[in-house]
């Protein structure tokens, strides 16, 4: 291994201790994949092996905490009891080869498919549609505060479901537009109880989802369990979350005792848009607000081991891969032995048996132009 990737491949020992042997992560991705009752699929549980061997610790495609709120056709269910013997094949799958195994968790609010959803009952803060292609129309119900409650119970239920499956961890998905941030959001958020308003009753509903988290931590597990907190900086919506927004909740979460932060960047070197220094980059801000409280992890289109190594030249704690490991499996061995070269960077189209795919996560990923390199 040449001595410029050194950092890359430390362990790092995360706040409630458990050490993660490397700094690269599987960034989570959804598939697809499980069966329609949310159960894993053979073909979802190689997919994940294969791809444990390298990293630190595999975030898993997001999984629905309740079944209302289910985002995509073959999500990860842990929503009910009965899936956690399938919660556990996939955990084992993961563990077994090495990486720490860290169940992504959420509600979809209004971003959920009607056709996903019991009785096409999708959910929101507000009764405010998203603006987003694909749900484009679909105008949510407003939650209740029963309901707002009864989800909450939800994400410490499904905390405890990942424990009891033998997860070392939970991720709570407060990023990419699904209900957490849409309860931070100026835009899907206008209620005017304890949950809307002021940026500070903005943050109600997620600090509440990380206090029942964590109390499920403390109540149902032996043994430290990571708990990580994704976020999406911006909100391309007027009104919408702004750098300076989520700069503010940065600042609270770094001291919530979380174990890691996670932004979610489709670019890593990615610039502010508005409300906070535009000509510096979103991790620089973060890294400075969050000032070593917490780890980060960062991500977002870095290919080769030279990005990554420059990437963590930041200060930045962990790296995710997503695409980059859909594409090489093999991504962190190749580093490991000194054939860093050898890393693909665009999809091999006639790949699907070698990068062992699930069939209909590779129909989605071959069917999109752009999304993964190579797919044209
Ligand atoms: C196929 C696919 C599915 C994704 N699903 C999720 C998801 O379930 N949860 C999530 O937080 N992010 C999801 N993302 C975003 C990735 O975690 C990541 O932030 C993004 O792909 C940029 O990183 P990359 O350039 O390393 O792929 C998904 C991305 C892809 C490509």
């Amino acid at each position: 291994m040449q001595t410029k990737y050194t950092a890359l491949l430390e362990s790092y020992q995360l706040p409630n201790g458990i050490e993660i042997k490397n700094r690269m992560m599987m960034a989570p991705m959804t598939n697809y994949s499980s069966n329609p009752d949310g159960t894993v699929t053979d073909a979802e549980v190689a997919y994940y092996a294969r791809r444990a061997k390298g990293v630190g610790a595999v975030i898993t495609a997001v999984a629905n905490i309740t079944p209302g709120g289910k985002g995509f056709p073959g999500e990860i269910g842990c929503d009910r009891d009965e899936l956690i013997p399938s919660l556990a094949q996939l955990a084992k799958s993961i563990k077994s080869q090495g990486a720490k195994a860290i169940l992504q968790i959420f509600h979809a609010g209004r971003m959920s498919p009607s056709d996903q959803v019991p009785d096409g009952d999708v959910t929101a803060p507000s009764n405010i549609p998203a603006e987003r292609a694909g749900t484009l129309g679909v105008v949510p119900r407003e939650l209740t505060e029963t309901g707002i409650e009864e989800i909450i119970e939800a994400f410490g239920q499904a905390t405890r479901r990942a424990i009891e499956a033998g997860f070392d961890g939970v991720e709570i998905h407060g990023a990419n537009g699904y209900l957490i941030q849409q309860f931070f959001s100026p835009h899907a958020n206008r209620r005017e109880d304890q949950y809307g308003g002021n940026i500070e009753k903005r943050m109600t509903f997620p600090l509440a989802v990380i206090d029942n988290v964590q109390h499920a931590v403390k109540e149902y597990a032996n043994a430290p369990f990571i708990v990580g907190y994704r976020f999406s900086p911006e909100e391309p919506e007027t009104p919408g979350i702004t750098m300076g927004d989520t700069l503010q909740l940065v600042h609270v979460l770094s001291d919530r005792g979380l174990d890691y932060l996670h932004v979610s960047l489709q670019h890593f070197w990615s610039k502010a848009r508005r409300e906070a220094d535009t000509s510096r980059t979103r991790i620089e801000l973060l890294l400075e607000t969050i000032n070593k409280r917490v780890p980060l992890v960062g991500v977002g289109s870095l290919y080769t081991a030279d990005d990554v190594a420059e990437a963590m030249k930041t200060g930045i704690e962990f790296i995710g891969l997503g695409r980059e490991l859909l594409i090489d499996p093999e991504w962190v061995q190749k580093i490991e032995s000194g054939n860093e070269a050898d890393i693909n960077t665009t999809l091999d189209l006639n790949g699907k048996e070698a990068l062992d795919f699930p069939d209909p996560f590779w129909k989605v990923i071959t069917s999109v132009p752009g999304w993964v390199p190579g797919v044209e």
